[in-house]
């Protein structure tokens, strides 16, 4: 399988214009085009999902192993700290995962310290801004290719 499932939670269709100070300038759509040149490069192919829908998300999650999607790289966003639901979708779907942040999680509030995704992901990113995606991506690439 050679399909990655890219996850965007809510509010990251805002990038470019939200909170700059934080999440810097580049958009949604800078940070998927650069995420597409890995993938050309590496040989794999994305499919992009962004939605301020949690069940959306849990729905695209579900339906990831059937799809034929061989990873999933996700930013959960503000799902990250309350979201049961994404969690259990991850742990029962059995396709690895692994969660990027822009931010540093840890640095920031302390409601944002604790992530209820990370235990279910293979790994976790956080805090090199757009370069979080890449890293992820490789780190995707490779658990897909393992
Ligand atoms: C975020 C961090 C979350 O705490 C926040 O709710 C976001 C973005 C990040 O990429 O840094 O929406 O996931």
């Amino acid at each position: 399988m050679t399909k990655i499932l890219v996850i965007h939670g809510p509010n990251l269709n805002l990038l470019g214009q939200r909170e700059t100070s934080i999440y810097g300038s580049v958009t949604l759509t800078d940070i998927n085009a650069s995420l597409g040149k890995i993938a050309v490069e590496k040989g794999v192919q994305l499919v992009f999902l962004q939605s301020n829908h949690e069940g959306d998300i849990v729905d695209a999650i579900g339906k990831a192993r059937e799809e034929g999607f061989g990873a999933i790289l996700i930013n959960p966003a503000a799902y990250t700290h309350s979201s049961i639901a994404i969690r259990d979708a991850l742990a029962g779907v059995n396709v690895p995962a692994v969660e990027v942040h822009l931010s540093n999680i840890y640095k920031r509030e302390e409601f944002r310290h604790n992530s209820m995704i990370a235990p279910v992901c293979q790994g976790q990113v956080s805090g090199f801004g757009p370069q979080s995606y890449e890293l992820g991506l490789l780190a995707a690439i490779r658990l897909l290719k393992a």
